[in-house]
């Protein structure tokens, strides 16, 4: 990668500030002092230093966050917030994006990374990765909905879901509501409100706990978010 990129990627200033960085010859590659942008370098094996300062570059980055609502899981977005806005400008120079989405009004656990193999695979339709979500629902979830969602669900336009673990936490009868978590193997859209609604009712509230191997850390606020653990990293690689 040129040396320009490598440097404003691990924080040093916009393309044009490294460039005058360069100029006052306090940047070396493997202890040659260089002043052009245009250098190739490969992080792995060149040693960069700045001001004799060894760079910490990372080539991926990986975070979870705990989305709050009104906020897009996308890049871009011309009328609401996206998840990438909330990122500290440190954070978003080696543009992570979010992995799936979750709708506007759902919450919980996101994983944000610029690995785009380990997206790849995470999304992709052929590995089917669970995901739990804790939900509460208008009306009363009952056994007969546990079975249906066992033996998958078909939704508005025909599509038969794979087979989804139901569990009931908590009915109101009085109320009519039920609180409920369920794992779902696929990512279609609006899929757990849809499921909710081929056995006739309601989703209210959607918080994702769990995405694979990888489980929201309870001690990020909505809208917080932190660095995958090393430990995490390599579950999820290998999951
Ligand atoms: N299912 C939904 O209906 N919404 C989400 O955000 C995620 C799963």
């Amino acid at each position: 990668m040129r040396l320009d990129k490598l440097l404003a990627h691990s924080g040093l200033g916009t393309r044009k500030e490294v460039k005058k960085l360069l100029k006052t010859k306090i940047v070396e590659v493997n202890e040659k002092t260089v002043t052009d942008p245009k250098t190739h370098v490969d992080p792995e094996t060149d040693k960069v230093t700045v001001g004799g300062e060894k760079l910490d570059y990372q080539e991926f980055v990986y975070f979870m966050m705990n989305k709050p609502q009104g906020v897009i899981s996308a890049t871009e977005d011309l009328m609401h917030e996206t998840v990438l806005d909330l990122l500290e400008m440190q954070d978003s120079l080696q543009e992570p994006h979010p992995v799936g989405r979750l709708d506007i009004d759902t919450e919980g656990l996101l994983i944000l990374t610029n690995d785009g193999k380990l997206t790849h695979r995470l999304l992709s339709p052929k590995h089917h990765v669970d995901k739990r979500y804790y939900a509460e629902i208008d009306g009363i979830v009952t056994e007969e909905d546990i079975t249906r969602f066992k033996e998958g669900v078909t939704l508005d336009d025909d599509y038969e879901t794979l087979p989804a673990d139901l569990k009931i936490l908590s009915t109101d009868e009085d109320a009519g509501t039920s609180v409920v978590e369920l794992v779902i193997r696929e990512g279609k859209f609006h899929q757990v409100k849809r499921m909710m609604q081929a056995v006739g009712k309601e989703v209210t509230y959607l918080k994702r706990l769990e995405m694979g191997p990888i489980s929201l850390d309870n001690t990020l606020e909505l809208g917080a978010y932190r660095e995958l653990t090393s430990e995490e990293i390599d579950l999820l690689k290998k999951s």
